[in-house]
């Protein structure tokens, strides 16, 4: 069985502070407990309009706050009144630093935003406010090694997933701003409270208000408008493959041919545990990588290939291992599985799996809470990763076994799948993991470790592919989409 600490946090950052085990961040943390959230709505410059609808608690289906989903008018407004920020670098990457410092300052507030309208664990709640800070310094520092002499695109929208609210959200503001571009920020329809929050505390570092702008409401309206415009410069973009194609089109059709489109998108991850392995580093691997979020993550491990020697033991330890972890309610120490995000991802998770146990497919499955959206962590059998019908976003893995003579097969399948984002590879055969790094078509390859949470400055991250455009977020190259290409003087 594997240790209690199934999902620790420790040494997972380089950016400072905020650890379970710190008693300053636990007294913070209990302070938070029942504070209020804010609303949410759009932060423009011109007077919003649009409909309020509730925002509500996966784990509970408490409403815990309102947002005002904006109209397209509001949108357009946004367009109109938007600016690029005109400051010298210094002072941009200063002003991003004041706000990572807020966020930190703020700490109680967004974890208790994070777990009430995310339904994210307290683990998640950590990584996810440490992954914001880091992003928001990182492109500051990077910024400022560019220097005065880049030249901002101008306007870009910013369109971000609930499943990383905060941090995926700060980094595509962080980045498109850090080097003087104007943003008009779209969050995920679930998360529109710690977007607000956000948004908020960047401008009271001193983002000026024009050159952030926040329309929150649904991606069919605003999101779409917020793409279609020829005045918007660019658009930087998380969330499915389906709709980083839909917003493709759109670009096309209605923007200049040279604005960028950067997306990150989903991935159909594998894993490979060779005999080689150790199996208890292995199996705790495994569990975080399926099972962390709530599976919830573009980045979790999807389809394990186990080879066929070592399988019977090892999927019987792997069951252990689930059956240690703690489901349910988010803001306690001891969960480590959280709720998935909202009924509709509940009802298709729980179909799935029901087709596949009628199919005679069902490994293992946890007990689950059964009041909230909690999602049994669940084991299913499958030949190979050609079996996964698509990505299904919560916390279930698939298992396949593999004969040693196989591993190219193996690699050349989940090529097959033309997705690239993680690939985790368990093996103490040095030459298999030079091996696998070349022939595996992925942006991240994880050498025995969990393939979850990149750490931002250590590990860009991004995938190729379906799984996106690149460049890698968190990585040297990502603010060369955000800047006009320069002419480079040559001596004649
Ligand atoms: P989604 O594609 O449904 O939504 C993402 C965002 O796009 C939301 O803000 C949504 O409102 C907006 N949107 C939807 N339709 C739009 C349209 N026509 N025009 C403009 N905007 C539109 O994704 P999701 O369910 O929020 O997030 C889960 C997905 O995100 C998964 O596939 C996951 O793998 C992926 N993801 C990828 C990464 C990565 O770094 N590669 C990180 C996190 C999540
Ligand atoms: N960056 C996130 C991870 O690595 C998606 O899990």
């Amino acid at each position: 069985r594997a240790p209690r600490d199934l999902f620790a946090t420790e040494g997972r950052t380089n950016s400072k502070g905020f650890d379970l085990s710190d008693e300053a961040t636990l007294a913070e943390i209990d302070a938070a407990r029942n504070v209020p959230l804010p609303e949410a709505g759009p932060i423009t410059l011109r007077p919003a309009t649009g409909t309020t609808c509730d925002v509500v608690n996966p784990a509970t289906g408490e409403v815990v706050s309102t947002v005002l989903e904006a109209d397209e008018a509001t949108a357009l407004c946004a367009i109109e009144d938007a600016t690029t920020w005109d400051a010298p670098v210094s002072e941009r990457a200063q002003v991003l630093r004041r706000a990572a410092d807020l966020y930190e300052a703020n700490a109680g507030l967004i974890f208790a935003t994070l777990a009430r309208e995310a339904g994210k664990t307290l683990a998640d709640c950590v990584g996810e406010l440490r992954e914001a800070v880091d992003f928001l310094r990182y492109y500051a520092g990077q910024a400022e090694m560019r220097g005065d002499r880049m030249d901002a695109r101008g306007i870009f929208t910013a369109i971000s997933p609930w499943n990383f609210p905060l941090a995926i959200f700060s980094g595509q503001i962080g980045a498109a701003l850090a080097v003087g571009n104007g943003v008009i920020a779209k969050p995920a329809e679930a998360t529109p409270v710690i977007a607000s929050i956000a948004v908020s505390l960047l401008h009271e570092a001193g983002v000026p208000k024009a050159a952030l702008q926040l329309i929150t409401g649904l991606g069919s309206t605003v999101g779409r408008t917020l793409t279609s415009d020829a005045r918007v410069g660019g658009v930087v973009f998380t969330g499915s493959t389906a709709t980083a194609q839909s917003i493709r089109r759109a670009m096309a059709t209605h923007m200049d041919p040279g604005a960028p489109l950067i997306a990150e998108t989903g991935g159909l991850n594998a894993m490979l545990v060779d005999s080689t392995a150790l199996p208890e580093q292995a199996v705790r691997d495994i569990v975080a990588s399926a099972f962390q979020s709530a599976g919830q993550r573009c980045s979790a491990l999807r389809c394990l290939y186990v080879q066929e020697d070592i399988a019977p033991h090892f999927i019987d330890m792997l069951k252990g291992a689930m059956d240690e972890l703690c489901i349910g309610n988010p803001w306690a120490l001891t969960t480590d599985v959280g709720p998935v995000i909202n009924q509709a991802a509940y009802d298709s998770i729980n179909a799935y799996i029901a087709a596949n146990e009628a199919k005679g497919a069902l490994l293992h499955r946890v007990d689950a809470p059964t009041s909230g959206l909690f999602v049994a962590p669940t084991l299913l059998k499958v030949s190979g990763i050609a079996d996964l019908e698509r990505e299904i976003f919560g916390p279930v893995l698939h298992v396949a076994t593999f004969k040693a003579h196989e591993l190219n097969k193996v690699i050349a399948d989940v090529n097959a799948r033309g997705f690239g984002l993680t690939f985790g590879l368990h093996t103490r055969i040095d030459t298999r993991v030079q091996e696998i790094a070349d022939g595996i078509h992925v942006g991240n390859l994880y050498v025995n470790r969990n393939q979850i949470g990149a750490i931002v400055g250590s590990q860009p991250f991004g995938g190729e592919g379906l799984s996106g455009t690149g460049p890698k977020a968190g990585g040297p190259s990502y603010l060369t989409r955000f800047i006009k290409p320069q002419a480079a003087p040559e001596a004649g």
